[in-house]
């Protein structure tokens, strides 16, 4: 690789490095050499450490070992997988689950096998790279409408009709911005074009819904036939994807999903690691209220502080800035102050919304929250530049 490649990359303020941890993804973590707070994690209910979770992957770890040896229709189809999937189709409240080694392959896995039948993809444009992947690996084209614009969406599908039907690409979170996919009238808009939604609930799995189900139950949309696919490496706390729906589904996916059928299995210590963190979820669901409070908590503040925040909904909060080179220096004073929240620039977001990515877990205390408020208000009250573009975002909520 060309040593000019990287240069330019520096020169745009694109150039990403690796940081070397040397903790537990807690709220705070050991990062090259300093203790610092962490506000960039996924680990949104702190099930990561959780003892249940942990013990149940160690004891995993003694009975069947540290990989699961071969493809799932080789030989690698272990009992804790099948656990898990029915635990998952449970806790979704659909038919049948089928477990990916993590959920950029359940992405490709499910997008690819669903094109086989589908004529054109319609996606958000702020869908996740895996599922903008995955439409790319088919043959059906892909066309792209405006983020969460439903009313686009509608007028694209009624236009587009084809004999065979199409597909609806969406995340239920969408992971940079925070804000929610309006599920239900995407739902209606394909039930009137005999069109298949498919929601990847990454980000809502555990965190959103009375019962943390996720965005299909936060927008009572459970018995809809919507395909859903979410990681268990967010608010589970550990690693894998899944693909939730129904049983003629699951039993094609596991004949046709390439990104299932041609790579090892997921390690089992990690499906005894979720079945563990389904457990805390239902048992523990208070985990889930203070993760909420503290979300709303950073959210009123930073708000109150200026920042634009999007429409941010959920532990995703954006604190938008506009220009990488800015949204870099801010990341950068964070981290001298001690607070880890990098710098989202392109190709990540669209160029000209670069922002700093903060997310809460449950981990986090009321202390943390206000301590990154106060280091922002330092931060913003010595940099002029920044002050200036917090003019220009829309006024806190009254
Ligand atoms: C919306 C979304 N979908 C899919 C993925 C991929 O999941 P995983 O990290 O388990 O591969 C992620 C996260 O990386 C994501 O944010």
């Amino acid at each position: 690789m060309d040593r000019f490649r990287l240069d330019a990359l520096a020169r745009r303020s694109l150039l990403r490095r690796l940081r070397t941890i040397d903790s537990a993804p807690g709220a705070e973590v050991e990062l090259e050499g300093r203790r610092i707070l962490l506000f960039s994690s996924n680990n949104y209910l702190d099930l990561a450490t959780h003892p249940r979770v942990t013990e149940a992957a160690i004891s995993a770890i003694r009975r069947y070992g540290v990989g699961a040896g071969a493809s799932r229709l080789v030989s690698g189809s272990l009992r804790p997988h099948r656990e898990l999937e029915e635990r998952l189709a449970a806790f979704k409240r659909v038919e049948a689950a089928l477990v990916f080694p993590t959920g950029y392959q359940a992405s490709l896995g499910l997008i690819t096998t669903l094109a086989e039948d589908c004529s054109v993809f319609y996606a958000d444009r702020l869908c996740h790279a895996s599922l903008i992947d995955a439409c790319r690996l088919c043959d059906a084209p892909l066309r792209v409408y405006r983020h969460r614009d439903h009313a686009q969406l509608t007028r694209l599908l009624q236009r587009g009709r084809t004999p065979r039907p199409a597909l609806v690409v969406t995340d239920g979170v969408f992971s940079m911005d925070g804000d929610l996919a309006p599920l239900p009238e995407l739902d209606k808009a394909a039930e009137q074009a005999s069109a298949t939604v498919v929601v990847d609930d990454a980000h809502g799995t555990g965190v959103m819904g009375a019962t943390g189900r996720g965005t299909v139950e936060h927008f009572g949309l459970e018995g809809r036939p919507l395909v859903q696919m979410g990681t268990l490496s967010k608010a589970l706390g550990g690693l894998g994807g899944f693909v939730a729906g129904s049983r003629d589904l699951i039993a094609y996916l596991v004949n046709r999903a390439r990104a299932f059928i041609y790579t090892t299995a997921l390690p089992p210590a990690q499906a005894a690691a979720a079945i563990a963190a389904l457990d805390v979820i239902e048992d523990e669901p208070e985990r889930r209220e203070r993760l909420w409070a503290l979300r709303r908590r950073l959210h009123d503040g930073v708000r109150q502080a200026g920042f634009d925040t999007l429409d941010s909904r959920t532990p995703i909060i954006p604190l938008l800035i506009g220009d990488a080179e800015a949204a870099l220096r801010l990341s950068e004073a964070l981290l001298s102050h001690g607070i880890y929240a990098p710098a989202i620039r392109p190709p990540t977001v669209p160029a000209g919304t670069s922002r700093i990515r903060l997310s809460v877990t449950a981990g986090h205390t009321p202390a943390q929250i206000d301590h990154l408020l106060e280091v922002l208000q330092k931060i913003c009250a010595s940099d002029d530049s920044l002050r200036e573009r917090l003019r220009g975002a829309p006024p806190p909520p009254s």
